[in-house]
């Protein structure tokens, strides 16, 4: 039953399988604002290095991660092995740059070909429109506009499935009406402390859309625990957020179950999600989070987390 949760998934409507855990590599970027610690270099190297000898083998990144260091990072580690490894995964994001909000399809094509340069790549699983609520649904979907610059690039076969990842899940479902998407990623908003994306990923459940679901640890709070990280989606987190998490954390600490185990299979559990995006930035998580997937965790815990009434349903961000 435990190695069930490692089985590959089917990605959508498509006929490929993923691993049902990709390993995010947004720590990768080095983001000392986002994260509030740095990652060297041959840390991050080693770590994807590990994803990829592992059956977690799916890499997910982005070319706003450090603005290109999360890619280029990849892209030393692909370089070492030549190329990526048959049946791994690779996915990544292109949106605007970090320091301007110039969405405009010029950028993004601009943007999309350092990300194959960077990673030293000329295809990809998945890509995805990321962080389309910095511009106008109009502008994104007008012609040469970057919905229609990307898409230029899915006919071409760079890719091979078209995703959508908002931070605010009724862009991302404005976005999946159009029809255009194969794949939607929602981050922070499914988890054991906030469940906001949930009428968006049963849409995209019901329209055969991959549902990626980001950040099971909400930014950390449910790995670390919340007297060492009491912050959710990269910000400190309200009060009552945090007397959620303590109650459960010591629900865990009572069935002597690790916390990241339970905030981890809480989203593989859930048959809408095709893929858990987990971030991490040492070699050593993969194997962690393998053993958080596989362990038994007994129902009385799922039990005593439900007694505490469902999470909230409203924005993290509070818009
Ligand atoms: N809009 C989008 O598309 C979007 C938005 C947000 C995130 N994402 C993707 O989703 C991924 C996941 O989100 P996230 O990284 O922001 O948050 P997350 O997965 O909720 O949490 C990551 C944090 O948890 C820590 N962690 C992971 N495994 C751990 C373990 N076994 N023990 C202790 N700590 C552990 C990591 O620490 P270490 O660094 O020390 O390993 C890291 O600080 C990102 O990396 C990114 O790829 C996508």
């Amino acid at each position: 039953m435990s190695n069930d949760r490692l089985k590959r998934r089917r990605f959508g409507r498509s006929s490929l399988e993923v691993p049902p855990i990709a390993v995010g590599c947004a720590p990768l970027g080095d983001m000392r604002e986002t994260f509030l610690y740095s990652v060297p270099e041959d840390q991050a190297v080693a770590t994807v290095l590990a994803a990829l000898a592992s059956p977690i083998d799916y890499i997910d990144t982005a070319a706003w991660y450090g603005d290109g260091e999360s890619e280029r990072r990849v892209g030393l580690a692909l370089k070492e092995l030549g190329g990526l490894p048959d049946g791994a995964i690779l996915q990544t994001k292109i949106g605007r740059p970090p320091d301007s909000f110039d969405f405009s399809g010029e950028v993004v094509k601009r943007r999309f070909e350092r990300s194959m340069e960077l990673l030293g790549v000329d295809r990809f699983d998945t890509v995805f429109l990321h962080g389309p609520e910095a511009t106008t649904f109009e502008d994104a979907m007008s012609p040469g506009g970057p919905v229609e610059v990307l898409r230029g690039y899915y006919e071409q076969g760079v890719f091979d499935h078209f995703g959508v990842a908002s931070d605010i899940s009724d862009v991302d479902l404005q976005y999946l009406k159009t029809g255009l998407f194969d794949a939607v990623i929602s981050s922070n908003r499914y988890t054991l402390l906030n469940i906001n994306s949930d009428e968006l990923f049963s849409y995209a459940a019901q329209h055969g859309i991959a549902v990626l679901n980001a950040a099971p640890y909400g930014s950390g709070i449910l790995a670390r625990g919340a007297a060492a990280y009491p912050r959710y989606f990269y910000r400190p987190a309200p009060q009552a957020m945090i007397d959620r998490a303590l109650a459960i954390e010591a629900i865990c600490v009572r069935y002597d179950v690790p916390l990241p185990a339970v905030a981890l299979q809480f989203s593989l559990r859930d048959l809408r999600i095709t893929v858990t995006i987990a971030g991490m930035s040492r070699p050593e998580r993969i194997q962690e989070t393998i053993d958080y997937a596989t362990l038994e965790i007994p129902d009385e815990l799922w039990d005593e987390i439900e007694a505490l009434g469902p999470p909230d349903r409203s924005d993290p961000t509070g818009t």
